[in-house]
């Protein structure tokens, strides 16, 4: 790899040009460019569409999309689209929810759906004026706001509600506007921080232009949306009799099974260590849908993570109620997501999520995207306190060892066969590899 200058104006450069750029630092820059561009779409409408998505794109990363299939969620029929890298995550989905459909499937309800945004500012003057004249305010708020919130009130969403938050038990001075939304079947993230922008316009003029406020002008930090939503909130459970999750390993009792599966739960309630991880492995679900639907990950993630902690400690997201010989298994977590607007008609693998999934509603989604967060980490801790995580992870990771080998087809199929019964670690595929290959 050659020593990388500093490159004045690349994004002004064409994409032929860009690709060249960075194939430069390469010894081979002609096989670069070849390998760069052979995951370029056949089709050159598709591709141009891939790479406005985003900047200065030279070429697709690809991603698996799999199907997690017979996903019954309030006794309807699902399949489920999930795009995600790591071996396994699919498997488990489709195992834990094959286990469930013989016990009544998946249940889900929606909370609520409200989403919050804040305009930060500081203003140095006397907190009851300011407050006695906020209900004006507010007033000039949503008059200010109309033409945005037009076709959202349509909708049937709009702003909900303004509060004005006195902070100066925090920072000298600091007040928030903090607004709540109903953004319907959007994420709403442009349509909030447009609302957010208005109000802080007018809540500068407003004030400037009144003699008892002026005195002192209005300095607006920033107006943003907050990823934080806990009131946009989805509920998804498992629950049967105990004597009904007999199976569920060939060697364990379900009365066994539910007492270490409980535990299994406390642990992850109780230790922050053990929580980050089982949490991780719900949002091994939910991110692979939400990334199917052109969703934002990132948002729906630290949302997540920030309700673990909202009781100051970082917790698991489910909870388990186990009492007169019935099972009851909850995942609570709120994520915003939307089905129209951003990718998710734009993208032509997240247009057809939609239509797989029924074209769902914003809430409709939210529900899905939660069962896939259940089913995942219920297939994680079953197999986590009966047989080990391994057994199952190494054997559909196996392709991927044999394909760091450049195993041919038939050395797969032969690897596959072998390994049907036996351990599989990386240095035995490779010494099979290697006594095959001899
Ligand atoms: C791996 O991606 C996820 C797990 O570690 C989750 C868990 O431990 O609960 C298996």
């Amino acid at each position: 790899m050659l020593e990388k200058e500093i490159i004045k104006g690349f994004s002004k450069l064409d994409k032929e040009q860009k690709v060249k750029k960075v194939a430069a630092y390469f010894p081979n820059p002609k096989e670069v460019e070849k390998e760069l561009k052979s995951f370029w779409h056949a089709e050159i409408a598709k591709q141009k569409l891939f790479e406005e998505f985003s900047e200065n794109t030279i070429s697709n990363f690809f991603f698996p999309y799999g199907i997690a299939p017979n996903v019954i969620i309030n006794g309807k029929n699902y399949m489920i689209p999930m795009v995600i890298e790591e071996s396994s995550v699919v498997a488990a989905a489709s195992n834990s929810a094959k286990f469930w459909s013989t016990r009544g499937g998946f249940h889900t309800q929606i909370i609520n759906q409200t989403k919050i945004g804040q305009v930060h500012f500081t203003w140095a003057g006397d907190f009851e004026k300011l407050n006695a004249f906020f209900p004006v305010l507010k007033k000039h708020f949503f008059q200010g706001t109309d033409g945005i919130t037009k076709n959202m009130r349509e909708r049937g969403g709009g702003i909900l509600d303004i509060e004005l938050v006195d902070m100066r038990t925090e920072i000298d001075d600091y007040y928030q506007l903090k607004a709540s939304f109903n953004t319907v079947d959007s994420m709403g993230a442009n349509f909030i921080n447009s609302c957010l922008e208005e109000f802080a316009e007018i809540l500068k003029e407003k004030v400037s232009e009144n003699i008892e406020l002026n005195e002192y002008p209005i300095q607006v930090i920033m107006s943003i949306l907050s990823n934080y939503t806990p009131d946009c909130l989805v509920e998804a459970w498992v629950e049967c009799d105990i004597k009904d999750l007999e199976g569920v390993d060939p060697d364990i009792s379900a009365e066994d099974f539910a007492w270490k599966f409980e535990k299994a739960v406390q642990v992850a309630t109780v230790d922050t260590y053990r929580a980050t991880t089982h949490n991780k492995g719900i949002f091994n679900g939910i991110d692979a849908v939400v990334l199917a639907t052109g969703n934002d990950f990132r948002a729906v993630e630290a949302c997540g993570h920030t309700y673990a902690a909202r009781d100051g400690k970082y917790r698991s997201l489910t909870s388990i109620e186990i009492k007169e010989g019935r099972f009851k298994y909850v995942l609570r977590v709120p994520m915003a997501l939307g089905t129209v607007g951003g990718l998710t008609k734009l993208h032509p693998l997240a247009r057809f999520t939609m239509e797989l999934l029924g074209d769902p509603h914003a809430d409709d989604l939210m529900q899905i995207a939660a069962v896939a967060g259940l089913a995942n980490n219920f297939g994680a801790l079953r197999s986590l306190t009966t047989k080990g995580i391994q057994k199952g992870h190494m054997k559909m990771h196996l392709l991927n060892i044999l394909n760091n080998f450049g195993a041919t087809e038939t050395e797969k199929q032969t690897a596959v066969e072998y390994f049907k019964t036996r351990k599989v670690s990386f240095s035995v595929v490779e010494d099979f590899i290697n006594d095959i290959r001899q």
